[in-house]
């Protein structure tokens, strides 16, 4: 199997304890996993860019284990405080990547984690925690085997981050990520990310801003939203469009076309809501300011050919993408006509970060 090559050998070092720091940003996809099968496997190759200022912070520290009554021994805070309820979370990622990991059963963990971003800032952490929880652990694991290469740290650490979420698994690495197996990237995989090579430097430096039209729970979470996709009745069409999109956005993000770049974007970002809309159960995620936003996002584009787009990601916020060179035309656009559709008017910026 495939997935093998990420059962370790017999490590080479004994290791007593440890302390060790992740920092992930969170990913914003430009082409859409949307449907999922077995573990974690996606219906549909995704790119994302990585961001910068959003990100979970992690310190994991290793020790012996100390009580033997239950499955693992885990102690996790957020913000400083005890979080009994997000144990159950960690537990499921343990469980499922203990084949990989074998020391989880024999140590005592403490992790620590802190988001940049506010708790209801409508920015999804689970990207960015289980990226941030599989870096970690992948620190911890090359103490027990440093002879391991860089490439291997990163494909493993992304291997496990999808186990977490699969989305997670683009923030293990910076810039653009590919998750999904496309004949367009010859070393593109369902089990992991990989980073895209050769893309336009215009994409380095791309920003996005993040409009929290709303900053409630949603409805319906991903994790259903994912099993909707199965037996849906335009599933079959909607993996081969993202299959043609990413041939398409492969060669824009190399030539740095904005305009088809836009096109594809906005694309993906509509046809994953029209899987909402056409689920059974059918549901919207967007709010009334979302399409206010986009109509106003299409008005600037079209009277001031801005190259700026959106997109979405499960929920009613948009993601405003453009060039780091466009800053000083669209800041004023954000905060006359964007940022009053906001609740409590917040707005986040981020941009690719590496
Ligand atoms: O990784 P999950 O299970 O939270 O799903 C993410 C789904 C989208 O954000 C809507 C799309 C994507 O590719 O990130």
């Amino acid at each position: 199997m495939l997935v093998d090559k990420f059962i370790p050998k017999p490590y080479t070092q004994k290791v007593e304890a440890a302390k060790v720091q992740h920092r992930a940003p969170s990913n914003i996809a430009l082409v859409k996993y949307w449907g999922k099968k077995g573990e974690q496997i996606p219906m549909n190759p995704s790119i994302s860019f990585t961001l910068s200022d959003s990100y979970t912070e992690t310190i994991m520290e290793m020790a012996p284990r100390t009580d033997f009554t239950t499955s693992f021994q885990i102690d996790f805070y957020f913000d400083k405080e005890p979080k009994e309820n997000f144990l159950p979370k960690i537990e499921t990622f343990f469980t499922r990547i203990r084949n990989y990991i074998p020391f989880l059963r024999d140590y005592y963990f403490i992790v620590r984690t802190r988001n940049s971003f506010p708790h209801s800032s409508g920015i999804a952490s689970s990207a960015s925690g289980m990226a941030a929880l599989a870096v970690c652990l992948m620190k911890i694991e090359k103490l027990f085997a440093p002879e391991m290469s860089e490439q291997f740290f990163y494909e493993k650490a992304s291997f496990l981050a999808r186990l977490g979420s699969g989305s997670a698994c683009r923030s293990t690495y910076g810039g653009i990520v590919m998750w999904g197996a496309h004949p367009a990237v010859p070393d593109s995989s369902n089990f992991y990310g990989v980073p895209l090579k050769d893309t336009h430097e215009i994409f380095d430096t791309y920003q996005d801003t993040i409009l929290l039209i709303d900053k409630g729970q949603k409805p319906v979470s991903s994790s259903k939203g994912h099993k909707l996709m199965i037996d849906h009745p335009y599933a079959e069409a909607r993996f081969a469009q993202a299959r043609q999109n990413i041939t398409l956005l492969r060669d824009v993000l190399s030539q740095g076309d904005l305009n088809e770049f836009n096109k594809i974007v906005e694309s993906e970002a509509l046809a994953l809501h029209a899987m909402m809309l056409t689920s059974n159960p059918y549901y919207i995620l967007m709010r009334p300011n979302t399409l206010s936003a986009i109509e106003r996002i299409w008005y600037f584009r079209a009277s001031t050919n801005t190259p700026i787009c959106f997109t979405l990601d499960a929920g009613a916020n948009i993601h405003l993408l453009y060039p780091e060179a466009e800053k000083s035309k669209v800041h004023p656009f954000i905060e006359e006509k964007l940022r009053p559709l906001c609740q409590d008017g917040d707005v986040l910026f981020d941009h690719v970060g590496k």
